[in-house]
């Protein structure tokens, strides 16, 4: 396998994407466990004024690896992308064109806080190139959107929204989470329903995940907060699934919903399939034919290596042929398209039968999940692959 540094790497026909990690956000979510630093946290030799030269130093770098690759998805993500300039954000992008080369129609996100864009840096994205903005929603509720530290005010996601259709941007997607400890039934619908409101092109929506080492799984540990129970999660899922589905929202991935095709997300569809991606920025990932690394996690020690004309990756594997196996199996299950019984192994093909006798799994060439099926997708992908 060749690694980072030995060139050009010559798998032209595997689709590519590039993430950006933007490690920075104004103030920690309390159940987050990005990599992401407050201006507080961020400590000395590293700031927010020259990443931009240090995540381009970074795409010099990939693009004497890859040699000139068309880019089909580019995806901005954090921490919070929109803590920077827009200009700098523009920046990155024009030099992932100039050194790689984005497709003619490369789809290219960023992620936003509600709170961190304005009419003008929305327009100023746009107009460098941006065609899709995904903002973190999460709730529409005062007390939950407060147990989750969230700063903004529930009003800016509608105006947020407005000025993103304003400046152009083709794709507006928007993040929810539901489970929070607090979050009522009706609270849950009361958000769904201003999500519907905002007639957006794509939904995520992700159950709270108590994370190790975060202050918010310290406060359920202490007994601060009580996690609710899987029916009630089940019972949100299912309720996300009715209101989104009506909607006209289709489900495509387990916690992803879209207009239509073209509104699925393509970055995210391009990891769910193994393709290739470089994750530029401190403790990005990176997958390229099986090989994966991963770079150092701090903002300073990442600039310094760069600026040193140093490889910032810290790490690395090869997946094996069972590695890989499995990851497909956890991975396209949860895809409406489903996936190929082909990629299962013989004792995997045996529980087919008694998976579809117990209403979990439909289809013949290709097992899709049916709704009872996605609730309990996890199960399922441990019987697949015994
Ligand atoms: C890491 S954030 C980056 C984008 C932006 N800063 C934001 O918060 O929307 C991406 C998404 O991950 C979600 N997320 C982070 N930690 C999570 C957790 N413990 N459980 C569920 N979702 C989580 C966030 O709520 C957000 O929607
Ligand atoms: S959820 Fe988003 S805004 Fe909150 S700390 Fe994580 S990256 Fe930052």
């Amino acid at each position: 396998m060749q690694s980072y540094a030995e060139g050009p790497v010559t798998e032209g026909d595997r689709p590519l994407g590039m993430y950006v990690h933007v490690p920075f956000c104004s103030v920690r979510c309390g159940y987050c466990d990005f990599n992401t630093y407050t201006a507080d946290e961020l400590g000395e030799g590293a700031t927010r004024a020259t990443y931009a030269s240090s995540a381009i130093a970074e795409v010099r770098r990939a693009a004497e690896v890859l040699g000139r690759r068309p880019v089909e998805t580019v995806f901005f993500g954090g921490g919070t992308p929109t803590q920077l300039p827009a200009d700098d954000l523009v920046r990155v992008l024009r030099a992932l064109d100039e050194h790689l080369g984005l497709a003619p129609d490369a789809e290219v996100t960023t992620e936003a806080n509600p709170d961190s864009v304005t009419p003008a840096s929305l327009a100023r994205l746009r107009e460098g190139g941006f065609t899709r903005i995904s903002f973190g929603m999460q709730s529409a509720v005062p007390h939950v959107l407060a147990t989750l530290d969230r700063t903004h005010d529930p009003a800016r996601v509608p105006q947020a929204v407005r000025w993103a259709r304003e400046a152009g941007f083709e794709q507006v997607s928007v993040d929810l989470i539901y489970g929070t400890p607090g979050e009522s039934v009706d609270d849950w619908r009361t958000t769904l329903d201003a999500t519907v409101a905002l007639e957006p092109d794509h939904v995520s929506a992700y159950a709270l995940i108590v994370e190790d080492g975060t202050a918010f799984a310290r406060k359920v540990r202490r007994g601060e907060v009580v996690m609710p129970d899987d029916d009630e999660t089940a019972d949100k899922y299912l309720l996300a699934d009715a209101v989104l589905s009506e909607a006209g929202l289709g489900w495509y991935e387990l916690s992803n919903w879209a207009r239509d095709a073209d509104a699925r997300c393509r970055h995210n569809l391009l990891y769910w399939h193994g393709a290739d991606w470089w994750g530029v920025g401190p403790g990005a990932h990176s997958h390229l034919a099986g090989r994966r690394w991963w770079n150092v996690k701090h903002p300073a020690a990442y600039a310094q290596r760069l600026e040193r004309g140093e490889s910032v990756e810290a790490g690395s594997e090869v997946v094996d042929a069972a590695g890989r196996r499995l990851e497909q199996v956890m991975l396209e299950l949860r895809l409406r398209e489903g996936l190929a019984l082909d990629a299962l192994d013989a004792a995997g093909r045996a529980e087919v039968p008694d998976l579809r006798d117990r209403g979990l799994l439909l289809g013949d060439e290709r097992l899709v999940l049916t709704l009872e099926g996605r609730l309990l997708a996890d199960a399922v992908v441990r019987q697949l692959t015994p």
